[in-house]
């Protein structure tokens, strides 16, 4: 049996810019997609996940049950390096990561899947193997991919994304006395229509919109500036000039907006959204001390789905159990 975990993540800065090649800054978090699989030898493939639904794949016999037929995407990583003479494999998917939230719930469970069927394959972890056939499930799931997700899933930590290839693990800490909410808007949102819907306007309005990802530009300098001095308080401000850009790129929401006006003014350092946005989680950050106070009011507010979440320093994780 082998047994491969990777976590979800945050994105602080840089949403939607990172598609056009501005560096994004995204954080791993404590929510991890885990994947069980067992070798089996009644020539059937079956992805089982608890939360979608179950595929299964007999010769050339499909059986689909509830939602398993969007378990489909993550066919492609399997197919590629499914190792024919494994005479068949049951694979379980068991993610603590919302789905269709912004916490690169598919990007972590791509990189769990993947992870698993390159150790079952090469007895190794091979990276660049890895990320390619994340990249691969995730270019169906999303449509045009950054690759922020799963590249911040296979590493773990802080990870400043220019593209595919260019990265870096940030070694700034997080001090103790800063916390990260999340808050579920309750609104779903799908991350290739929110993509979609900023690139359209790109197009549309090129000039002002180019002006804007070169602000998006400034505002990575400068939160890493703040992150390297320790400054939260300016961070906090940072992130709310961030969301005013992803205001005028299209993909706030009034919901949204309404969690992060209480955030602030019940004492939150900052908060934007998280991810592609027009729904999905808000992102907050506050000092523990009124981490409290600013969930207590949310949550008086009707949103009842907080979550404090933690920086992850493991990403992919594999190993081999009897
Ligand atoms: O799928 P999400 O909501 O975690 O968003 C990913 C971040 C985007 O920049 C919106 C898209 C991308 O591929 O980078």
């Amino acid at each position: 049996m082998i047994v491969a975990d990777a976590p979800g993540k945050i994105i602080l800065f840089g949403e939607h810019f990172v598609v056009k090649g501005v560096p994004a800054l995204a954080m791993a978090i404590n929510l991890r997609a885990r994947v069980v699989f067992n070798i089996t030898n009644n020539n059937c493939l079956v992805l089982d996940s608890r939360i979608i639904g179950r595929y299964e794949l007999c010769g050339h016999s499909e059986r689909i049950e509830r939602k398993g037929d969007l378990l489909k995407p993550y066919l492609t990583i399997i197919d590629n390096e499914y190792n024919r003479h494994h005479n068949g494999l049951y694979i379980v998917i068991d993610s603590q990561i919302p789905i269709g939230a912004g916490l690169g719930s598919s990007g972590a469970t791509s990189i769990a899947l993947s992870g698993g069927i390159v150790f079952l394959n090469k007895g190794c972890v091979d990276k660049t193997t890895v990320y390619g056939l994340a990249m691969k499930a995730e270019s169906i799931f999303h449509s045009k991919p950054s690759g922020i997700d799963p590249r911040t899933s296979l590493e773990g930590g802080l990870i400043l994304y220019r593209d595919q290839k260019r990265f870096d693990k940030l070694s700034y800490r997080i001090p103790s006395d800063i916390d990260f909410l999340i808050v579920n808007s309750g609104i779903p949102r799908k991350t290739s229509l929110a993509v979609t819907k900023v690139l359209n306007r790109y197009e549309r309005q090129k000039k002002i919109m180019q002006k804007i990802y070169e602000a998006a530009e400034e505002l990575i300098i400068e939160a890493l500036n703040t992150l390297k001095h320790g400054d939260y308080t300016a961070l906090g401000e940072l992130m709310l000039i961030n969301q005013g850009l992803l205001n005028a790129i299209g993909v706030s929401y009034p919901v949204g907006e309404k969690i992060i006006k209480m955030a602030i003014d019940s004492g939150a350092l900052g908060a934007k959204i998280t991810g592609a946005g027009l729904g999905g989680y808000i992102l907050i950050l506050v000092e523990k001390e009124k981490e409290k106070k600013v969930a207590k009011k949310i949550e008086e507010e009707g949103f009842k789905d907080i979550i404090k979440v933690n920086y992850d320093h493991r990403g992919l994780h594999v190993v081999s159990e009897s």
